[in-house]
């Protein structure tokens, strides 16, 4: 691959590449409007412009300055590479050690156009989920990463690679943080500040750590949420003929389509952008798309009659759709819908992440460049109509959630009513799907995990999916206690079927919830593969950072913490430096992620399997770490499940000793010491 080897030589500085500008053919990220004072934008453009050399800088300054008004940032377009982006097979990339190697084969999969929102932008999905905040830091990271021998580790300043500095090789390769900003300067209003300026990034959890799959990511979650959605709030394992509504075909957001077909019901999904239904429909995701609420309706009704799987993209405001299903009820009585979410990006409500009812897309994208203000208010307006329109048919009878997205949260921030009466401060008339419908999965050790096979043949991912169906079934043969029973019968099913549904976009990549049994198991088995040669290239190990321990965030992932600590963030911290000692490949540690900015910490890993006896003695001490951790954490936050988990997992592992709560049994005698009675 002659162009790799280009790309692996460094930023093109012999003379300056071509700039061919933006490319008309894929989707771009919404201009930014990040109000930098007269001193700020001198400071961005000198901060971009300490990539190359000063014989450039002239020539270059008048481009970024451009690119800084027009879009808000400076991406560096003329920098984009003229090649191919995907993620090829870990023998093709330059390095002196395939660790390396496999961790540029997870970057180009990030920055694959099919797999990324918006890929000259360099965001992988969420909107404004960033792999690198310039092309600059891309190509130099790139260098960096071919060149680096086991005796180096990279390291990563919110996109900036800062260098490679001596370790050791059991060090992690590479070590991420994004976004880490002093507390009190963690707004959005900074942020947008500090991003035009170059110097943080917002790496959502895995673009910026370079552990994105696709939305497959985030089918398999998305499949158990809606089965345990309608277990909890239906009283039924069949779905056949229940409708459930919901907003977003992005990149997280588009599972939602392929889920509602694999948990076999009516699946009716609102989307703006064209261009984001269009990917969905032609990857076979959604099987229908239309612009009419008419149609909408009536295909909606004839599926829910005949009990047909459906999914229907609405290419329209979400709003709309809502609206509309009210005005069916009032006028016939009809309750169209039984589950109703929303998966819209509303951790960025205001810069392109959700789009109010009153305008259409390219009307909305104009007025956000051009009035910030008045586009705030009208989003606020529309998240206003959407809930009004939501408490009325959840009134009727409709089970509603929050999909992790900050919806209910900015929906309150816009004054719309979404209050619990006499609930703590932090939940909602909804609840939020970590704290409900999953039940307590995180407590019980379950999370996404997945791997990535870096041959790129989906011969060795099929190998790897009969592995991990055999390593679970083994599982559940020997001893499974009776709580996560049901958690391993759902995962064996994925599993099994996995491959039939052509989830992989992008890298040969699998997800399975699995919990620290699982987890270790299936790695054990995995790089036993490879050792006998039935798995043909390194695979990497991962997860999504939306884990047992991975993330502390309040609204969601530690939505069901209620001993206070669930504003505290020692949990992601201790995880990321624990990955990082106990032998993971690279680690990361990000502010924002999932519900955005400032309301967020996590953290993730990549952990390289070549089939070495180092690799195994690796993947057992990480995986048990990364797994305990968040259990022990919430075993002493009182959850009984992680009390019960962590007990076994004690039983089962030599030197693991985690401190019990005492637990007040009787609550009389708080009241009773605090007031006298
Ligand atoms: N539940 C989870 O586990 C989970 C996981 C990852 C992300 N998320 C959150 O879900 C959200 C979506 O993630 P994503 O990666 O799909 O983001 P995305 O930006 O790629 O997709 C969101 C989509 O919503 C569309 N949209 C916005 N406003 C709309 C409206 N009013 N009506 C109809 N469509 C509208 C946008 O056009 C966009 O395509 C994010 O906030 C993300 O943090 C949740």
């Amino acid at each position: 691959m002659e162009l790799l080897k280009e790309l692996c030589k460094g930023l093109p500085l012999d003379s300056l590449p071509e700039n061919r500008g933006r490319d008309s053919r894929v989707p771009h990220a919404p201009a930014k409007t990040p109000k930098l004072s007269p001193e700020e934008k001198k400071l961005a453009l000198q901060n971009s412009l300490r990539y190359f050399p000063p014989k450039f800088h002239k020539q270059l300054a008048q481009e970024f300055a451009a690119e800084l008004r027009d879009y808000g940032h400076i991406y560096m377009y003329r920098f984009c590479p003229d090649m191919e982006m995907r993620a090829y097979p870990i023998g093709v990339y330059p390095c002196k050690t395939k660790q390396a190697a496999a961790i540029m084969h997870m970057i180009m999969n990030n920055l694959d156009p099919a797999v990324a929102q918006f890929p000259q932008e360099l965001i992988t999905y969420g909107g404004n989920g960033q792999v690198f905040s310039n092309w600059a830091q891309f190509w130099l990271a790139m260098h960096y990463l071919s060149q680096m021998t086991e005796e180096q580790t990279l390291v990563m300043y919110s996109g900036h690679p800062m260098g490679l500095f001596p370790s050791h090789p059991n060090a992690p390769r590479v070590v991420i943080t994004n976004g880490m900003v002093i507390p009190n300067y963690s707004s959005r209003e900074e942020y947008e500040k500090l991003f035009a300026m170059g110097v943080t990034m917002y790496g959502q959890m895995t673009a910026g750590s370079y552990c994105y799959i696709g939305p497959q990511g985030i089918v398999h979650g998305t499949v158990l949420t809606v089965l345990n959605a309608g277990r909890r709030y239906l009283g039924q394992d069949d779905l056949a003929g229940k409708v459930f509504v919901t907003s977003g075909l992005g990149g997280m957001s588009g599972a939602q389509a392929k889920a509602a077909v694999i948990a076999g019901c009516v699946g009716v999904i609102a989307e703006v952008d064209k261009a984001a239904l269009l990917k969905r429909h032609k990857q076979g995701w959604l099987m229908e798309v239309t612009d009419s609420l008419d149609y909408c309706i009536q295909q909606l009704r004839k599926a829910r009659k005949n009990k047909t799987v459906l999914s229907l993209g609405y290419h329209g405001n979400v709003v709309a759709l809502w609206e509309r299903l009210v005005r069916e009820y009032d006028s016939t009585g009809d309750m169209l819908v039984d589950l109703g979410s929303d998966q819209t990006s509303c951790h960025n409500p205001f810069s392109g992440g959700y789009y109010p009812v009153h305008l259409s897309f390219p009307e909305a994208n104009l007025l956000m460049a051009r009035d910030p203000e008045r586009f705030r208010e009208l989003v606020k307006d529309s998240l206003r109509r959407q809930i009004a329109a939501i408490n009325r048919l959840a009134e009727k009878g409709m089970f509603f959630w929050d999909y992790g997205n900050a919806f209910l949260l900015e929906a309150k921030r816009a004054g719309a009513d979404v209050e619990k009466k006499g609930a703590k401060n932090m939940e909602f008339r909804y609840p939020s799907y970590v704290q409900h419908i999953m039940g307590d999965i995180f407590s019980l050790g379950f999370g996404p995990f997945r791997w990535v096979c870096t041959s790129g043949d989906p011969q060795d991912l099929a190998t790897t999916d009969l592995i991990a169906t055999a390593e679970l079934e083994d599982i559940l043969k020997k001893e499974v206690a009776v709580s996560v029973k049901q958690q391993y019968h759902d995962n064996i099913r994925w599993i099994r079927e996995a491959g039939k549904h052509n989830l992989v976009v992008g890298s040969q990549a699998r997800i399975l919830y699995s919990d620290q049994k699982g987890r270790v198991a299936i790695a054990v088995a995995i790089n036993q593969a490879i050792t006998d040669g039935r798995i043909k290239a390194p695979v990497v190990i991962s997860r999504d950072h939306h884990d047992v321990s991975g993330t502390d965030s309040p609204y969601r992932e530690t939505s069901n913490i209620y001993d206070g600590s669930a504003l505290c963030a020692d949990m992601a911290v201790q995880n990321f430096v624990g990955d990082a000692f106990r032998g993971a490949t690279w680690v990361s540690l990000h502010n924002g992620g999932g519900v955005g900015w400032g309301e967020v910490i996590n953290g993730g890993f990549g952990l390289v399997l070549d089939g070495s006896k180092e690799a195994q003695k690796r993947a057992k001490m990480m995986l048990s770490w990364d797994v305990s951790n968040g259990v022990a954490r919430r075993c002493w936050s009182g959850n009984t499940h992680a009390y019960e988990t962590i007990c076994r997992t004690m039983d089962e592992t030599d030197n693991l000793i985690v401190t019990l709560p005492h637990l007040v049994e009787d609550s009389n005698i708080l009241e009773k010491a605090l007031h006298g009675y």
